[in-house]
């Protein structure tokens, strides 16, 4: 191809993207849920955001005015009775917690525009505002509540939803509640619901999602809703009457209005909200309860409601504490990077579906598609650029023998219509379509200057177009790219995603990008090690030596015989968090049975108990590197005697160790041991 017809199809494509950007919508709003912040941030935390986070930067590499609103939603009965376990006011509790969650997003490199707390005042005035405005509709009257409550999910339940008595989403038991409370007239909104979202097939995504919502709204009448609360504190009070708080469902929909109401223009600019980017279990408040609110008050809704599916363990089942089950995003993004871990939710997980969080996957695809079809294709055309024109390659002037910028359009329509994971795929076809073309035109073997730097131009000039692509879903290792390219990395956008508008200044020192991830298989842990509160110490009835003790695991309670006598005082053992072996075969010993195993550590001149005061009752100890998610089976003294721990010192508090790897609970604290020697035996 002439330079000139090569001038002349750039012309063409700039025109083209010219009339696309015009029909662009300048801005865009799009927001997370509030996540709750009554435990520390989890995968379906990270997954959401980072989702949302692509989408956001997708529209920003466009030119749209983004605003991307994440937060906590801090109220509530759950929120209450957190702070309350850790001795602190509800507002010293989420003070901290939303340092933590705040660290958390710049971790996973969430570029949010605003993060809001539903106890700013900001919020709190919104949300009187709006209630009052539903009750001067004459949509808000006072009745009475009876029917069973979910904590958890902060749901209300009639008898007839329960499943097995329990909350029909999270299938865990509910409280029975009778107070006085003000309803909601949210049955007068099911016609005009149903309406809305027949006549706007976009306001839900994925389709089967609308069409579960459209399936329950038309099996039976919508119920009002109750919307206060008077039986705890820890809400908004209502405008209307000072002895009840809006109830939190109410309080924390209205955040995504809220965050940008302060401002007269920043509300024309933003509302209605472009996306909500929510997970399956909270699908009826987002396209139900808050489109009914919405109307009452005369408030446009949302454009759209992307529902994105749940992330369980390898196996498919529901992370939680209890099962032992659960990975930790942060110990993720420590141990492989924060692109490792966004490439595989943003491409492995297919979009609006459940997906397992698998590390053996992540690894595989890390090595398999970041490091050798994306960082060895980097590495190369930097290496030869440099050895074949001394790193510099101006634009402009080579022909286009390969162009992949055709693939940020049909990325942008599979963006458009949410299907993150398979715009990404479009970038690795593309990817492996640069790395054939390199194969097959062998620069290196190219004689002639002009002819090779032709070829190495157009290696690195895709290269970087489909960079820009990948800046919203791996912006770090986007950045590193283009650093290592010289491409300027403030200019790498949608309008710069066009062949011949890249220079190249290789960097000289450059890290490689993706270094291979060594994968190792986790070995098995074989014993089952629980947090225990210790709730009640007594002597043995027939041994001198030993207590008798009440310990609470959480979910369970057990009772123990432990030889601590000669060691402790009863007052120092009551009220401690201690580590328990759960799995040890129960025994009498002197006619008490004991069903476990309480853990210390014996230096042959004290003993000292294994301790874990920052955990919950109920929380695993694991063990790094090792498989500590069980099954379980149970197991007699004699195999416990043959398993090794011991205490070691390390930055002046003694840790216990099962091999070189410290013991740990899920709270990420490390099990303490006090006033033994290193080397110690836990028995
Ligand atoms: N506070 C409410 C949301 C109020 S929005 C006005 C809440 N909080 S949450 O912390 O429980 O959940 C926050 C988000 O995380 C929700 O969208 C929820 O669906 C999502 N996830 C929670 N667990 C999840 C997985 N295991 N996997 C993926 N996302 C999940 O609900």
């Amino acid at each position: 191809m002439t330079k000139t017809q090569n001038k002349k199809q750039s012309a063409t494509k700039i025109s083209a993207s010219k009339s696309s950007a015009k029909k662009l919508s300048p801005h865009f709003y799009i927001t997370t849920a509030i996540d709750y912040p009554n435990a520390n941030p989890h995968m379906g935390h990270a997954y959401e955001k980072i989702v949302a986070d692509s989408y956001a930067r997708w529209m920003r590499l466009k030119g749209a005015k983004v605003h991307f609103l994440t937060g906590l939603d801090e109220h509530g009965v759950k929120l209450q009775t957190a702070a309350e376990e850790e001795h602190l006011a509800p507002q010293d509790f989420v003070d901290e917690k939303a340092i933590i969650f705040k660290d958390f997003c710049k971790k996973l490199a969430i570029s949010y525009d605003d993060f809001i707390r539903t106890t700013q005042p900001r919020h709190e005035k919104v949300a009187q505002e709006l209630f009052k405005q539903v009750f001067d509709q004459g949509e808000i009257y006072k009745g009475y509540y009876e029917g069973y409550y979910c904590v958890p999910c902060e749901t209300y339940w009639t008898q007839k939803d329960l499943v097995d008595g329990n909350c029909a989403e999270c299938k865990r038991p509910t409280q029975s509640l009778k107070e006085e409370s003000y309803f909601f007239k949210m049955s007068k909104y099911q016609d005009r619901i149903i309406k809305h979202i027949e006549s706007h097939p976009e306001f839900i995504f994925p389709e089967s999602r609308r069409n579960e919502i459209l399936a329950r709204l038309k099996k039976e009448p919508l119920r009002d809703l109750s919307v206060s609360r008077t039986s705890f504190e820890w809400g908004i009070t209502t405008p209307i009457d000072p002895t009840h708080v809006i109830y939190v469902w109410f309080d924390a929909l209205i955040n995504y209005v809220s965050a940008v109401k302060e401002a007269p223009l920043k509300f024309k600019t933003f509302w209605p909200a472009d996306v909500h980017v929510i997970g399956k279990d909270i699908l009826w408040f987002h396209t139900v309860i808050w489109p009914a609110i919405l109307f009452s008050a005369g408030i446009d809704l949302p454009r759209s409601v992307y529902v994105h599916g749940f992330i369980n363990d390898e196996n498919g089942e529901k992370m939680s504490k209890s099962k032992g089950n659960v990975v930790d995003p942060m110990a993720v993004v420590d141990k492989h990077g924060v692109d490792a871990l966004r490439y595989y939710f943003l491409r492995a997980v297919p979009s609006g579906q459940d997906g397992n969080f698998s590390e053996k996957e992540l690894v595989a695809r890390f090595n398999c598609e970041l490091a050798d079809t994306l960082g060895n294709l980097l590495s190369r055309v930097t290496k030869l650029i440099e050895s074949s024109c001394n790193g510099i390659l101006h634009n402009a002037v080579y022909a286009d023998e390969i162009d992949v910028s055709a693939s940020m359009r049909q990325a942008d329509e599979l963006m458009r219509t949410r299907h993150h994971n398979r715009a990404l795929d479009v970038v690795w076809t593309e990817l492996h379509r640069l790395n054939a073309y390199v194969n097959a035109r062998q620069p290196w073997k190219i004689k002639g200057e002009e002819e090779r730097n032709v070829v190495l131009y157009n290696i690195a000039e895709n290269l970087r177009i489909l960079s820009i692509a990948l800046s919203a879903f791996i912006p770090d290792s986007a950045a590193a790219l283009f650093t290592q390219l010289g491409a300027d990395a403030e200019k790498q956008n949608f309008a710069a995603a066009e062949f011949g508008k890249g220079s190249f200044n290789i960097k000289k020192d450059r890290a490689l990008l993706f270094p291979k991830i060594e994968y190792a298989e986790k070995r098995h842990f074989p014993l089952d090690l629980r947090v225990a509160k210790i709730e009640e110490v007594k002597d043995h009835p027939n041994a001198e030596k030993l207590f008798v003790l009440q310990i609470n695991l959480g979910t369970e309670k057990r009772q123990l015989v432990a030889g601590l006598k000669q060691w402790y005082a009863k007052e120092r053992l009551l009220g401690k968090h201690l580590i328990v072996l759960c799995n040890l075969k129960a025994a009498a010993l002197r006619g008490v049975e004991s069903q476990g195993m309480l853990l210390a550590a014996d230096d042959e001149n004290t003993v000292a108990v294994l301790e874990a005061p920052e955990s919950k009752p109920g929380d695993r100890v694991f063990v790094e590197g090792y498989d500590t998610h069980g099954p379980f089976s149970t197991i007699d003294l004699e195999a416990f005697r043959k398993i090794t721990l011991k205490a070691n010192h390390e930055n002046h508090i003694t840790c216990v160790e099962y091999g070189n790897a410290r013991l740990k609970t899920h709270r990420g604290e490390y099990v303490k041991v006090q006033h033994v020697s290193a080397g110690a035996k836990v028995r």
